[in-house]
């Protein structure tokens, strides 16, 4: 029977044992594990603790200045590092999927890397790596697999020399939200939906632009605000929009317009292996349909995605 106050007291105590007066280094992701992660190692070492935030400029609308302000409120010694351009500089041109998500696992290494280095006598790297993380990377990858693809040995970046602690590994993700809600993090950030590490990179098919990925942020913000304020998104595991590579005909007035369509997913799920496609109100989708169209210049058309998983994947990437 799991008792999130215990295991706060226990882990806290635990941490200092084994962290000391060293420094240890964290990458927040606005996600609930790396959140939660944090938290309890600002408990157990204060400021000792070094946060970095990297937005790669294919985060959701405002999120990365929503979030950073949210970490600086929460005491958290975190360093934003904006690193957009660079990201998507790297990925000009690239259509795809698993070439997008290679390179930005290397840029964020790089990036990370290049900030670790700023960080004097840091010894430790933090994950927020949680139980079926630690049981998908030993099932399906071998440990560490997925960082290791990336580079050859000897090759690896300074930070990956640290040594390792992850507080939340034995942790279910229900048991980390209420870990996260004893130490008092606010609700909201706790009931965020999933959002893919590679974020809008692989829900804009094709190659990806800066306009791109503006379309996208607006259309998703319509979305994902609607479901806030309908009180569906609580009810759905996650959701999203999803930039189609294919232009369509409407028309505006008495003009024809030829733009972008895009297409709204939402999905309930327990943990993302298979999910159903919520059945959200006609009502709701009408509304949101014409919100995007009127607000969102560049797209004419908005589609509902009516696809289980599987076969179909969450993800169109
Ligand atoms: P799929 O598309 O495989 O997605 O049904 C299942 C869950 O995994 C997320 N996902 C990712 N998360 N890096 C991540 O950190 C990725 O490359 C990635 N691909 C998919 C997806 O958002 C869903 O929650």
């Amino acid at each position: 029977n799991f008792t999130p106050n215990a295991f706060v007291d226990d882990c806290v105590k635990d941490l200092q044992e084994k962290v000391g007066s060293d420094k240890v280094v964290l990458g927040l992701s606005g996600g609930v594990d790396s959140t939660v992660a944090a938290v309890l190692l600002h408990k157990a070492i204060g400021t000792n603790l070094y946060c970095i935030f990297v937005n790669n400029g294919l985060l959701r609308k405002n999120e990365f200045e929503n979030v950073l302000e949210q970490y600086k409120g929460m005491g958290l010694n975190v360093k934003g590092v904006d690193a957009s351009a660079r990201f998507l500089d790297a990925l000009a041109g690239v259509d795809d999927p698993e070439t997008k998500r290679k390179i930005i696992g290397n840029a964020f290494i790089e990036v990370f890397d290049d900030e670790a280095h700023k960080i004097e006598d840091v010894t430790w790297l933090a994950q927020g790596t949680i139980y079926p993380d630690v049981i998908e990377s030993i099932s399906v990858k071998g440990p560490s697999a997925t960082i290791k693809s990336h580079h050859n040995v000897g090759g690896l970046p300074d930070f990956m020399k640290l040594k390792i602690v992850e507080p939340l590994r034995m942790l279910f993700k229900d048991e980390v939200r209420r870990v996260g809600a004893t130490l008092g993090i606010d609700p909201e950030l706790l009931g965020r939906h999933p959002f893919p590490g590679p974020g809008l990179s692989i829900r804009i098919l094709g190659d990806i632009t800066p306009e791109k990925v503006r379309i996208l942020q607006e259309v998703d913000a319509v979305f994902i605000n609607g479901l806030k304020e309908h009180g569906l998104y609580d009810k759905v595991w996650q959701a999203g929009a999803i930039l189609l590579p294919v232009n369509s005909v409407g028309v505006m007035g008495d003009e024809r317009t030829y733009e972008k369509v895009v297409a709204l997913r939402a999905v309930e799920s327990t943990d993302g292996m298979t999910a159903d496609w919520v059945h959200l109100p006609y009502e709701f989708l009408m509304k949101i349909s014409n919100e995007i169209i009127n607000k969102v210049k560049g797209v004419n058309r908005v589609v509902y995605d009516i696809s289980s998983k599987p076969p179909a994947t969450i993800e169109w990437e």
